[in-house]
């Protein structure tokens, strides 16, 4: 087993046993330095430090993500949070000669809303046979000519199932529809290559694997798609010279910062930045590597208790997300807190989520309290 990397950058890690990344990663200290430089030029410079500093560090973090996907600067642009980025492309199409739009269960709640209050689309959610995936056969055979979109997940939020995004977004272009892939729950813990994948859209941010926090959504459309769509949300940060003031015309930008919307939020864009760099530094395969250890040595640990896990149990096909079938997942999750363990629960589950920082001292000790929380009688009610 390799040890935990860069772990005494994340100071949470030495106040509580940190197992919920896939809510929201530890902070680290670079993160929060970034901030904190962001703030003294604020004080210090206040506006002025618009022109030559931060219009750079923005074009500084599209660059840093245009390489970790493998995208070009031009097809990446910088949003708030992933549900503003999916409802951009949404409304970039026009479902007229294509009105479904094909998503499942599984996915994030934010993409099926997306469509959902859009009358000229016709919004399809596959159902999960076994509650854990949507088996790539029931999404290929979903997509037919009337197909405008599929929109579904890298890796399932709620149960650590990775999805064949490749052989999902080559089925949406045989069938002539558009990829979206929502990636949230994947890019920095398993690495992604969007020439390899061929999606036309994905979205991802900062909370989770990307290590920046809130407020930073990072939106790839290609370039093909960028001239397909016209999207009826529109902004000044949108236009290709926001600095002239131009109220008389508006020009979208020729590439994938037309999405933009207003002024982003600096301090989340610092974040995001330092997060990337971090990422960058590992560099996503020694992460998934990293992450499959951890996984695999969490799932072999609940077996041997005996507790059910709802996540794949084959390791290529999870991520860092393990699923625990408990009774009360709720009131396991409050009671593990009180003993510094953070995880999350999900409807039934609970989720226990490691990411590189944690060592299998953590693992061990996340096994056994849930053996001895989840023995409801030794504890009092909380
Ligand atoms: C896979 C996935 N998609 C989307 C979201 C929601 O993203 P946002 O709050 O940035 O809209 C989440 C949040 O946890 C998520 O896990």
């Amino acid at each position: 087993m390799t040890d935990a990397p860069l772990r005494s950058e994340f100071p949470t890690l030495e106040q509580t046993t940190y197992l919920n990344s896939c809510s929201l990663c530890a902070l680290s200290q670079r993160v929060r330095g970034a901030v904190r430089t962001h703030l003294e030029a604020w004080e210090t410079r206040g506006a002025s430090a618009w022109y030559d500093t931060w219009l750079g560090v923005l074009d500084d973090t599209r660059e840093r993500f245009a390489d970790l996907i493998g995208a070009g600067v031009d097809e990446v642009a910088l949003l708030a949070n992933v549900s503003t980025a999916m409802n951009a492309i949404a409304s970039g199409l026009t479902y007229e000669d294509r009105s479904r739009v094909v998503t499942t269960e599984l996915d994030f709640p934010t993409v099926a809303r997306t469509w959902q209050d859009r009358p000229a689309a016709d919004l399809e959610i596959l159902d999960s046979p076994d509650g854990i995936r949507v088996p790539a056969e029931t999404i290929e055979d979903a997509l037919d000519d009337d197909t405008a979109a599929l929109a579904t997940s890298h890796v399932f939020y709620a149960t650590g199932a990775v999805q064949d995004i490749q052989r999902l977004s080559e089925a949406a272009a045989d069938a002539g529809a558009l990829s979206i892939v929502d990636a949230y729950q994947g890019t920095g813990q398993l690495g992604t290559d969007v020439d390899e994948v061929g999606c036309d859209v994905l979205v991802t941010g900062g909370l989770k694997w990307l290590l920046g926090g809130t407020g930073i959504a990072y939106l790839y459309v290609d370039r093909d798609t960028q001239r397909q769509l016209s999207p009826d949300m529109a902004g000044w940060f949108g236009d290709e010279r926001p600095f002239a003031f131009d109220t008389t015309t508006f020009r979208p930008r020729q590439d994938a910062r037309r999405f933009e919307m207003g002024t982003p939020s600096l301090p989340s864009v610092h974040a995001g930045n330092a997060g990337l760099a971090i990422v960058d530094e590992l560099g996503p395969a020694t992460i998934c590597e990293r992450q499959t250890e951890l996984t695999t040595d969490l799932v072999d640990r609940l077996h041997d208790r005996g507790f059910s896990i709802e996540t794949p149990l084959d390791a290529e096909e999870r991520a860092g997300i393990v699923m625990v079938d408990v009774e009360d997942p709720e009131s396991v999750v409050q009671r593990l807190a009180k003993r510094d363990i953070i995880v999350d629960h999900r409807p039934g589950r609970v989720r226990v989520s490691p990411y590189f920082y944690n060592t299998i001292d953590e693992i061990e000790q996340i096994a056994q309290a849930l053996d001895q929380v989840t023995d409801l009688d030794d504890e009092p009610p909380t």
